[in-house]
C-alpha cells in the first residue's frame, strides 16, 4: 500500500456524496459541478482518448456521462469507497452503458500499483482530498508523470483556493471567495430545482437551495481550517507540474467561484 493512502481517513469523512439523493439535492444541480463536467467532457472530445480512468467517482455521474457521451471508449472508474459501486452501476444500468466499470480502490495505490496508466486520466473534485503536506500531491504528480503513456494527459479539474502571499490574506480571500461560493449554491440550485410556478414548487425550490448552501457553508469552513479539504493554487499545481516535466496544455477558468480545469501532457 503506498505511504501516503487515504482510504481509511476518508470513510468517516463528511461528503455530499454519501448517496444518490444527496449528490442530486446538492451537487448536480450547482453551475459550478456542471461547469467542471462540461469542460472535461470537451477535453475528451478534443482528445479522443482510447480508455480513460477517473480517480474518485462520487456517485459515477461524470464517469456513466462521458461513456454514454463515448461509447467508444472504455473507462475505468475507482473510489475509495466501497459503497458508492452499487450507486455508479445502477446509473450505468439505467442508461445501459456496458463501457464503463466501477471499483474500489485508493488513488495513490491505484497509481503506484498499476503500471501503466491509460491515455488520459481525469480527476474532477478529487485532487484536494490527497491530504496535506503538499509532498502527497507532488508524489502522486510524479508517479502519474512516471505511468502515463507519452502524449497521455492527466486531466485535474477542481475548485482552488486564490495565490497570496500570506495565510491571513488567504483566509480573508478565501472567506470573499466563498460567500459568493455559497450564493452561487442557492441561486443555481434554486433555478435547477424549480418544477413549477405555484407556491409550492417556489417553497420546495427555496429549500433546495438552503439546503445546498449549507452544505456549501460547511465545506467553506473545512477549506479555511484544512481539514479533509486540502486545496492548493493553480499557480501552485502548474509550477510543481512543471518541475516534474508535464506540458501544462490548460490552466484555465471555469467559472468566478474557484473552478478550474489543469490538464497536464506527459510529453517525454
Ligand atoms: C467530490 S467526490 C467526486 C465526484 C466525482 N468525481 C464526480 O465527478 O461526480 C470525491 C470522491 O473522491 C473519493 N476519494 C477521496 N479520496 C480518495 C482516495 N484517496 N482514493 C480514492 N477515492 C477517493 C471520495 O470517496 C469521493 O467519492
Amino acid at each position: 500500500m503506498n505511504q501516503f493512502s487515504t482510504t481509511n481517513d476518508y470513510q468517516g469523512t463528511p461528503s455530499f456524496y454519501n448517496s444518490q439523493e444527496v449528490f442530486e439535492r446538492f451537487l448536480a444541480g450547482t453551475s459550478y459541478y456542471l461547469g467542471l463536467q462540461n469542460a472535461v467532457s470537451r477535453l475528451v472530445s478534443l482528445i479522443k482518448p482510447k480508455n480513460m480512468l477517473e480517480l474518485g467517482f462520487g456517485t459515477g455521474a461524470t464517469a456513466c456521462r462521458l461513456a454514454s457521451e463515448h461509447p467508444d471508449i472504455g473507462i475505468d472508474a475507482i473510489d475509495a469507497r466501497a459503497n458508492m459501486i452499487p450507486t455508479g452501476e445502477e446509473q450505468a444500468r439505467l442508461r445501459q452503458l456496458d463501457n464503463v466499470r466501477f471499483t474500489q480502490g485508493d488513488l495513490l495505490d491505484y497509481v503506484d500499483e498499476n503500471k501503466h496508466l491509460p491515455d488520459l486520466v481525469y480527476m474532477l473534485y478529487v485532487f484536494h482530498h490527497i491530504p496535506d503536506p503538499s509532498e502527497k500531491k507532488i508524489e502522486f504528480l510524479k508517479t502519474c508523470k512516471d505511468k502515463l503513456p507519452e502524449g497521455g494527459y492527466l486531466c485535474i479539474a477542481d475548485v482552488f483556493i486564490p495565490e497570496t502571499p500570506n495565510k491571513t490574506e488567504l483566509e480573508a480571500r478565501l472567506l470573499q471567495n466563498w460567500s459568493m461560493r455559497i450564493m452561487e449554491a442557492y441561486s443555481s440550485v434554486f433555478w435547477t430545482a424549480l418544477d413549477d410556478v405555484n407556491p409550492e414548487s417556489v417553497a420546495r425550490a427555496q429549500q433546495a437551495g438552503r439546503y445546498s448552501m449549507k452544505q456549501e457553508q460547511e465545506a467553506g469552513d473545512l477549506v479555511i481550517r484544512r481539514d479533509k479539504e486540502y486545496m492548493v493554487s493553480t499557480a501552485w499545481l502548474v509550477e510543481e507540474a512543471g518541475k516534474i516535466g508535464f506540458s501544462v496544455i490548460v490552466n484555465e477558468p471555469v467559472n468566478t467561484v474557484g473552478d478550474s480545469v489543469v490538464l497536464l501532457r506527459n510529453d517525454t
